[in-house]
């Protein structure tokens, strides 16, 4: 049975995208993500492949950050299909998972119970805005590609007021300054929800208000020399086939390619960290 849905009020501001009302937004991602759900299959899912997948290093640092994760209570927010839900519950933690769409909670909890955890889960049609849990709930939080499908004020907030003091949230987004990536979004909106907005360097100060600490890396600029591979030899309909899941589905294949091109991206950002704007993606610690 799903959870009743807690949405925003008719009184509600609007969202800071475009002007839409957050219970509207809300809707637009729950439906979007719904109809996506329908087409996953949980038994193809592999957490374990997925936490190591060579081609996103992004999700491998952003994993690692949050540390020993045995015992610990922790928050996996926007969860989607689950498969970092049930990474954390067989790394020995216990997990809320919360998701605005009911079709991917039930991916996830599916993912969860044919791996043998899904007793150290409790799941969660909810908010990211308002989250059903007391104050000072859980050792970590965590998002992966989520926050930016939310109302980033709000959802911040609410990570923060159910974050224990001294602990850390996590996060890996998407990046929105680089001209080309932009451009592949603009060309491809059947794979791309109305309302998400991915984050930009002043959000990192937004972020950051109420925390003690925000530090950021980014991941992902020469490596995207790949998906113009797959625009332009391959011809790969960007509004068909999401580029950013093709390359962890096919993984092996892309896999030497990718490792030297990360490896140019490793050395151009130590070199010029502020080429980090032209980064696909960033991933966010912060600590209350
Ligand atoms: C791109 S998916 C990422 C899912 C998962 N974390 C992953 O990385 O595979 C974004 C997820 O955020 C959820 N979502 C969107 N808006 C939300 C909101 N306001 N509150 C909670 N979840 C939301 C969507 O339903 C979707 O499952």
């Amino acid at each position: 049975m799903h959870q009743p849905l807690p949405i925003a009020s008719d009184a509600e501001p609007p969202s800071s995208a475009g002007g839409v009302s957050l219970r509207e937004r809300q809707a637009r991602e729950r439906a979007f993500h719904d109809r996506w759900a329908a087409e996953v299959d949980a038994a193809e899912l592999d957490p374990i492949r997925r936490a190591f997948c060579p081609t996103t290093p992004e999700t491998t640092f952003a994993l690692r950050a949050l540390g020993d994760l045995g015992g610990r209570r922790l928050l996996d927010l926007g969860c989607g299909s689950g498969e970092t839900t049930t990474w954390f519950a067989l790394q020995g933690a216990t997990v809320d998972a919360i998701d605005i769409s009911p079709g991917m909670i039930e991916v996830a909890r599916t993912l969860a119970r044919r791996l043998g955890v899904e007793d150290r889960i409790t799941f969660h049609v909810a908010p990211g805005e308002a989250l059903p849990f007391a104050d000072a709930t859980f050792d970590a939080v965590f998002g992966h590609d989520c926050l930016h499908h939310m109302d980033l004020d709000r959802a911040r907030d609410e990570a923060r007021r159910v974050l224990k003091p001294g602990c850390r949230a996590v996060f890996a987004e998407p990046l929105g300054h680089n001209p080309l990536i932009n451009y592949f979004r603009d060309i491809s909106p059947r794979t791309r929800t109305p309302d998400e907005v991915p984050l930009r360097f002043a959000d990192f100060r937004r972020l950051r208000q109420g925390f003690r600490s925000l530090r950021h890396r980014e991941f992902q600029f020469a490596t995207l020399g790949l998906f113009l591979w797959f625009f332009a030899v391959e011809r790969s309909d960007p509004n068909r086939v999401r580029y950013w899941k093709k390359i962890i589905v096919e993984a092996e294949r892309y896999r030497p390619a990718f490792l030297a091109l990360d490896w140019i991206d490793r050395a151009m950002l130590a070199v010029v960290p502020a080429a980090g704007r032209l980064c696909r993606m960033t991933v966010i610690v912060i600590e209350r």
